[in-house]
């Protein structure tokens, strides 16, 4: 008998990852010509303009390998984030920090704890190892740390969180975060992703960052798609102690970083009146956003990252595909178990103001 060619015996059971819907989508789908993407959680000013010097200055030179070490840019980002470079690796944007996690520490059989309604590619990038991933459940919104404590158990291998979360919006107080580091074993991975950490306003939050060199098996995840604007280049970072510093660069692919990336990331870095634009645009546009949807009578769920959830209520999905008609693409959470919702990224105040009228219009 002939014998196929057959994946490993857990592909079959990986969800697919859902982007949100691209614009050239809806200008193909119903003719519009310029649709307003609140969807994906980019940035709405667009790369840093220091990031964009920095690749007209280099694409001349993209005919070289990338430096493999990315140092002057971890510099940059050792820099910002408040550690040395030894501690950090770059990564083709942060999805490929949770994959190295995944494939440096998990073999099939083990169990990986996830809270129930967070960013999905945890799970995928889990799955995609063989493990099982255990769904934890959240409280009002927010990831209740006491399940993931109930849930620990032999087969634990590594335990994701999202802080602040995605698609919540909600985060842990660095007291939260301090009493899961201490409840989980030595010997089980933390992964605590921080990539939306710069847009927090709650005084009570904490970046975990500090916590790498207090506990060896704790790696806080970074990305510059959001505050810095570069989600199309793909930089991201993963900050650890020494040990899983070692795991993770034993499977980093040489040129993982590409060289536009590592020379705009370091730029961005550098760029802290973006950062600061950016953070005043986010702001103003959630104030907005909470102001509006309270005088339409809508729910929200207060949010510490550049998105905010609202609560449409029963026809969600029909006022998300009502709003797509009309060239605003934002986000229905029914694949989050969230059938009520859907998620706005914040926009430029014009965008801000077109999802309000529509919205208005459609309700
Ligand atoms: C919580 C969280 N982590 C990581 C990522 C991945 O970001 P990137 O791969 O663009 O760095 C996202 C993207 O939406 C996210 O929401």
């Amino acid at each position: 008998m002939l014998k196929r060619l057959r994946p490993t015996s857990w592909i079959n059971n990986i969800p697919a990852y859902v982007p949100g819907t691209s614009k050239d989508t809806i200008m193909k789908r119903f003719g519009i010509s310029d649709p307003i993407k609140l969807a994906s959680n980019e940035n709405p000013l667009g790369p840093s303009p220091e990031a964009i010097k920095a690749i007209e200055s280099s694409k001349r030179i993209t005919h070289l390998y990338p430096d493999p070490d990315a140092l002057d840019l971890r510099k940059a980002a050792a820099a910002f984030f408040g550690c040395t470079p030894e501690h950090i690796i770059a990564g083709n944007g942060s999805d490929e920090i949770i994959d190295f996690a995944c494939r440096a520490f998990i073999e099939p059989g083990d169990e990986v704890i996830i809270p129930e309604t967070t960013f999905s590619y945890y799970r995928i990038a889990s799955l995609a190892c063989g493990a099982k991933a255990v769904m934890t459940d959240m409280k009002d919104h927010a990831i209740d740390i006491d399940d993931i404590e109930a849930h620990l158990s032999e087969k634990t291998k590594a335990v994701f969180i999202a802080n602040p979360n995605n698609p919540t919006g909600t985060c842990l107080d660095s007291k939260q975060i301090l009493l899961l580091a201490d409840r989980i074993p030595e010997h089980v991975l933390l992964v605590i992703d921080e990539a939306y950490a710069a847009f927090v306003r709650s005084q009570a939050f904490k970046s975990a960052v500090n916590l790498v060199h207090v506990h060896d098996n704790i790696v806080t995840i970074h990305t510059l798609s959001k505050s810095h604007g570069l989600a199309g280049l793909r930089v991201g970072f993963g900050i650890a102690g020494s040990s899983i510093m070692e795991s993770l660069y034993r499977i980093k692919p040489p040129f993982n970083v590409n060289l536009l990336a590592l020379k705009a990331g370091q730029a961005a870095l550098y760029d802290l009146d973006f950062l600061k634009q950016t953070l005043e645009t986010t702001w103003n546009g959630l104030d907005y956003l909470y102001a509006e949807a309270t005088r339409l009578g809508l729910q929200f769920v207060p949010s510490q990252t550049n998105f905010v959830l609202i609560n449409i209520g029963t026809g969600a999905e029909k006022v998300y595909e009502e709003l797509l008609k009309r060239g605003i693409i934002t986000r229905y959470m029914a694949s989050y178990g969230l059938d009520d919702y859907i998620r706005v990224s914040i926009g430029l105040p014009s965008e801000n103001q077109a999802f309000i009228k529509h919205l208005e219009e459609i309700l």
